[in-house]
């Protein structure tokens, strides 16, 4: 019972099962406050970045980048390659749906890895795999383009990243090239396709969330759909052409000691419109040490948290239903 929500979306009513409780509802208010999302143009001078992206980080956790210097082709054949990939009969994606524990092999999946365990389905189906040149004989061999478009655009994606976050590092006093390396080692992408939804008031495409990384960086199109959380009132995040949407990751804000803010996500669906975003998570190696930055930990500002393996958080990250907070509980000091 776990057959992708795009193959059935149009034939039925919103299953119960895809019901989440009131509370956690978007309810009627599908796109609320819009437009006071930080839009960052990355072509400004290096002072001004270095302060705008970190009051962005500080307030939002999330921003968009404009001016970002990645050649829009790359943009928009990247998300021709998704909806062609989301569009191809099932006999093609098939091979991608079987079961595997593999880490360097591609996935596609509906909802989430732990369909059969969880209580509520999300309204969407996602492929993902790493980028990591070693892991391209995994991707998909369609649409002809796929890993040719693909790995353009993750190089794009990561070079960005690390642009942003040396800025970020600069901002609060990290050193130079902290997250060159290990920290950054892995790039996972994750493309979420949302479908036409019957009932876009009672289910999500994905409830609110911390991503469980150093930095995100998104791509989406015209469709709205992602929303942040700011002082308790969801904001929709405003498509803007060749934009790319940033968000700070739970890791980071725990190396930055709390000094920057993860931002806390979630997608609504809409009845008339796929969405699909392409997102591309910086992760740090399994192995490598998570712990607060030396430079930002003080006497004042003591470390929240001590030192702990990556891969140690991701367990619980999973094993919590991705609850962040509960995740790093058994690291707290
Ligand atoms: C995610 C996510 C947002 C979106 O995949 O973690 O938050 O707009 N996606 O699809
Ligand atoms: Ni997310």
């Amino acid at each position: 019972m776990d057959k992708l929500v795009s193959s059935w979306y149009n034939d039925q009513s919103l299953p119960e099962s895809y019901i989440f409780p009131p509370h956690e509802r978007p309810g009627k208010l599908l796109v609320p406050r819009c437009n006071t999302v930080p839009v960052i143009d990355l072509s400004d001078t290096r002072t001004n970045l270095v302060h705008q992206i970190l009051k962005a980080s500080q307030e939002f956790g999330l921003f968009q980048v404009v001016n970002h210097g990645v050649p829009p082709n790359i943009m928009s054949e990247t998300m021709s390659v998704f909806h062609k990939f989301f569009e191809l009969p099932a006999e093609d994606k098939a091979s991608l749906t079987v079961y595997t524990n593999d880490p360097k092999r591609c996935k596609l999946v509906t909802s989430t890895l732990d369909y059969d365990r969880e209580k509520i389905h999300l309204w969407r189906d996602v492929l993902r795999h790493p980028c990591h040149p070693d892991c391209i004989e995994f991707w998909p061999r369609k649409p002809l383009r796929y890993r040719e478009v693909v790995a353009a655009c993750s190089i794009e994606a990561k070079k960005l990243g690390l642009q942003i976050l040396e800025l970020l590092c600069e901002g609060i006093g990290i050193e130079h090239g902290y997250f060159e390396h290990e920290l950054t080692e892995d790039l996972l992408l994750r493309a979420n396709h949302y479908p036409p939804c019957p009932d876009p008031s009672l289910t999500l495409g994905i409830p609110k969330h911390f991503d469980p990384d150093i930095l995100t960086i998104l791509l989406q199109e015209h469709i709205s759909g992602l929303q942040v959380l700011k002082d308790g009132e969801w904001i929709g995040v405003r498509p803007i052409p060749n934009a790319f949407v940033v968000n700070i990751g739970y890791i980071l804000q725990v190396i930055s000691n709390n000094k920057l803010k993860g931002a806390e996500h979630r997608v609504v669906t809409n009845s008339s419109d796929h969405r699909i975003s392409v997102v591309f998570c910086m992760n740090p190696a399994g192995n490598s040490n998570i712990e607060p930055a030396k430079s930002v930990v003080t006497a004042t500002n003591p470390p929240l948290c001590r030192g702990f393996q990556f891969k140690e958080f991701l367990d619980n990250f999973y094993s919590m239903e991705g609850d962040a907070d509960l995740a790093l509980q058994p690291f707290k000091l």
